[in-house]
């Protein structure tokens, strides 16, 4: 898919989200075959006061692989300058953030609320574009509108193309929606249409699954799609995409060795990369994902969160990992399914049917 100048591979981008796409985070979902990922969104204001918080967020990602900065904010000098900072980073795309339904966001109308003010959101978008040199595009990642009585998503998309945007990606959502109900595979196709063909539209929201994505992809017809929530602790979902678009054939799931490594890397990209004072929350954070749906997760979540040291939860995630290695060693050896086993089967098989997990790896 080319964005701009850009070229970026076949798969899934991985979703902006605050506080989750850290560059340890990023660099697993790299690794797994994200086509490129985000920064979390970053305060325009707060980046060009050179505010350090902000500022050491703006992680370039390793081994020179290409990322993209999101930036919020609605004073158009101060983005631009803001977008500046990013492209000296290394950023090869910035992306402006007209979706962030947060009432801290909206009430200082950044985020969705410029979805309000499409003129100003132009003037931001063309403001940024004239900042950037012409091989980093400016994108912009918005909802489908305010609310359901105010649904502009195609006339908005449409404007901010005009205003040089390269890219846009829609959260199929109104922005009073939050995170909750339904996504409105519709309304992202009413955007594919009404952008010209070679500006890509890139599909968001709740694709959890092969099965969510390919549906994505054929009720919108949109050219690429962005994933969030469920990367979380599940890398593989971006290598199972990117074999569905190369043809090649679904990888099996992961089995619990390579869950264990991926966790192992992902925890000490953590203890390389977070600040002493975030190091335990990003370790106790990281495990509890990857023991989402295995056998005695709940119970793991429930001690990580005591420890309070980080080798101690790292110990704590070895420590689980060894016994399911071991118990799947033991099974292969039997050919049996111990009892307990069964009754987890039968509940993940209850809760995938239910929708309330997705189809990672659940015991069974
Ligand atoms: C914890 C969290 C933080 C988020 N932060 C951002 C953000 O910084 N910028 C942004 O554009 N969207 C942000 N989002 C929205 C996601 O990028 C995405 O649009 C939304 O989660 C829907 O996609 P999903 O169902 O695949 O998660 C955030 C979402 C979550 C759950």
């Amino acid at each position: 898919m080319r964005i701009g100048s850009v070229e970026i591979g076949p798969g899934a981008l991985l979703a902006p989200m605050e506080a989750v796409t850290d560059l340890p985070f990023r660099t697993i979902c790299e690794e797994h075959g994200a086509a490129l990922t985000f920064t979390e969104f970053l305060s325009a204001e707060g980046l060009t006061r050179g505010a350090e918080r902000v500022v050491r967020r703006m992680w370039p990602s390793l081994g020179g692989r290409r990322f993209a900065v999101q930036v919020f904010g609605r004073q158009p000098e101060v983005l631009a300058r803001a977008a500046e900072m990013a492209a000296e980073a290394g950023a090869c795309m910035v992306d402006i953030n007209m979706g962030c339904p947060a009432r801290k966001v909206t009430s200082g109308q950044c985020g969705a609320a410029l979805m309000r003010e499409p003129a100003l959101a132009a003037t931001i978008v063309s403001a940024v574009r004239a900042a950037l040199p012409a091989s980093i595009p400016v994108t912009v990642k918005q909802r489908v509108g305010w609310s359901d009585i105010c649904i502009n998503a195609p006339e908005f998309a449409l404007r901010m193309v005009e205003a040089g945007a390269a890219m846009v990606t829609v959260h199929g959502r109104t922005r009073d929606q939050g995170f909750s109900g339904q996504v409105r595979l519709g309304a992202i196709a009413a955007v594919r249409v009404a952008l010209p063909k070679q500006i890509p539209v890139v599909g968001n929201g709740d694709v959890k699954t092969v099965d969510d994505y390919r549906r994505m992809k054929s009720e919108t017809g949109c050219d690429a799609v962005m994933i969030g929530r469920a990367a979380r602790g599940n890398p593989w979902l971006f290598r199972a995409i990117c074999a569905i678009e190369t043809g090649a054939p679904v990888p099996a799931p992961p089995s619990i060795v390579e869950q264990r490594a991926v966790w192992r890397r992902h925890a000490d990209l953590v203890v390389e990369h977070a600040t002493d004072k975030m190091r335990l929350h990003e370790l106790r954070k990281t495990l509890a994902w990857y023991s989402r749906g295995l056998y005695g997760g709940a119970d793991l979540r429930g001690r990580v969160f005591s420890e309070s040291q980080p080798q101690a939860v790292i110990d704590l995630g070895e420590g689980f990992f060894a016994v399911l290695q071991a118990r799947e060693r033991a099974r292969a050896d039997t050919g049996e399914v111990p009892v307990a086993d069964v009754a987890v089967r039968c509940l993940a098989r209850h809760l995938r049917r239910r929708g309330e997990v997705g189809d990672k790896h659940c015991v069974g």
